[in-house]
């Protein structure tokens, strides 16, 4: 049977570095409290003029060289993001124009944080439906742009960023010890709708709009989403936890991802938390993380991935993947 193997990684942060102590003087807050409420230390913030095709675009780059192909081999770019560029045309065509692909074709998809997660999957039914071989995947973000600075219970949490992997067929035997995407778990639920929203849009308002989060709440719900669609992946394959080489979750907060990873038995030698680093990043932190992990040189050809997120809609999912 057809697989879809990730075959090269990539990513790319804003050079500016924004650290907790940088928000002492905006808002009434403290690095000792973003730290111990949510694990985060600094973050990218993307430059005057530096846009969410500039950031995807680098880490598609990267991607593309590290699996050590040309833009002629892909047939699809999906790109993650609840940040385009404009509100239309989607920011894919914009990255498919500058990486000189005429052929084919490139869309956005929408699921904000869990955004990777929906694109990846995506991919994966074009390629085991033959309709295509490689597709370039990315997540890449400018949240900096969204989000209300003078509002300490949202700013501090989110920064800017992009990730991308190049996915390609493979040919597998249809077991679990199969390279490849073994399975994916997708849900929504939309009565969650205004628990963590954009309060504008083209339709309603007709403004951007700023990022409103209860926080509180999203935390409430958030281990129990995760490990709904996890547990779901573990009954679609037969494999656990124990198997499990690398946990790679969506970086929103360090204690959603320890909660979660204690809930489900995963050891914290095999949880990638990157989040201190670059916030929450949206749908550009799983392949952020990812990338991240691989430039270390810690995930090994058979490595067992397990990929997750939960984020506004709400949305949530997982990928089981065999490295
Ligand atoms: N600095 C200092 N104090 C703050 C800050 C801040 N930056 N933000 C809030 N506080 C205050 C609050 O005002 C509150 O004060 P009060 O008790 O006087 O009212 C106090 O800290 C506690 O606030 P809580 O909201 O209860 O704090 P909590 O422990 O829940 O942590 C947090 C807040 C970090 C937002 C947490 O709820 C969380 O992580 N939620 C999940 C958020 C998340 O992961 N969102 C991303 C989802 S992915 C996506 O789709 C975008």
């Amino acid at each position: 049977m057809i697989r879809s193997a990730i075959i090269g990684c990539g990513s790319y942060s804003p050079e500016r570095v924004m650290t907790n102590a940088d928000f002492e003087g905006l808002v009434d807050t403290s690095d000792e409290w973003i730290v111990q409420r949510t694990g985060i230390r600094q973050r990218h913030i993307a430059s005057e003029g530096e846009t969410t095709a500039d950031l995807g675009e680098k880490a598609a780059r990267a991607a593309l060289a590290d699996a050590g192909i040309g833009i002629d081999q892909v047939d699809l770019i999906i790109l993650a993001t609840s940040t385009p560029n404009n509100t239309f045309p989607a920011t894919a065509v914009e990255i498919q124009h500058r990486l000189g692909m005429t052929h084919g074709a490139a869309f956005d998809s929408q699921a904000v944080c869990s955004g990777f997660i929906f694109a990846l999957t995506t991919a994966d039914q074009y390629i085991r439906t033959g309709y295509a071989k490689t597709v370039l995947v990315i997540g890449a973000e400018t949240f900096s742009r969204l989000l209300d600075w003078t509002d300490r219970t949202t700013c501090v949490l989110f920064g800017d960023g992009a990730g991308a992997v190049v996915v390609s067929a493979v040919e597998g035997e249809g077991t679990s010890a199969d390279r490849g995407i073994l399975t994916a778990h997708l849900r929504s639920d939309g009565a969650h709708r205004d628990k963590l929203y954009v309060d504008g849009g083209p339709s309603t308002t007709g403004t951007i709009g700023h990022l409103r989060m209860e926080g509180r709440e999203v935390f409430r719900h958030a281990v129990g989403m995760i490990t709904d669609v996890i547990e779901a992946a573990y009954a679609a394959t037969g494999l656990g936890s124990d198997d499990i080489d690398w946990f790679i979750p969506h970086q929103a907060n360090r204690r959603i991802i320890e909660a979660s990873a204690k809930k489900l038995g995963i050891p914290a030698e095999k949880t990638v938390i990157t989040v201190d680093r670059h916030g929450n990043t949206s749908a550009a932190s799983i392949p952020l993380a990812l990338a991240h992990t691989v430039r270390e040189g810690k995930i090994r050809r058979g490595d067992l991935l397990l990929l997750e997120a939960m984020g506004g809609g709400f949305t949530w999912g997982s990928v089981l993947l065999r490295w």
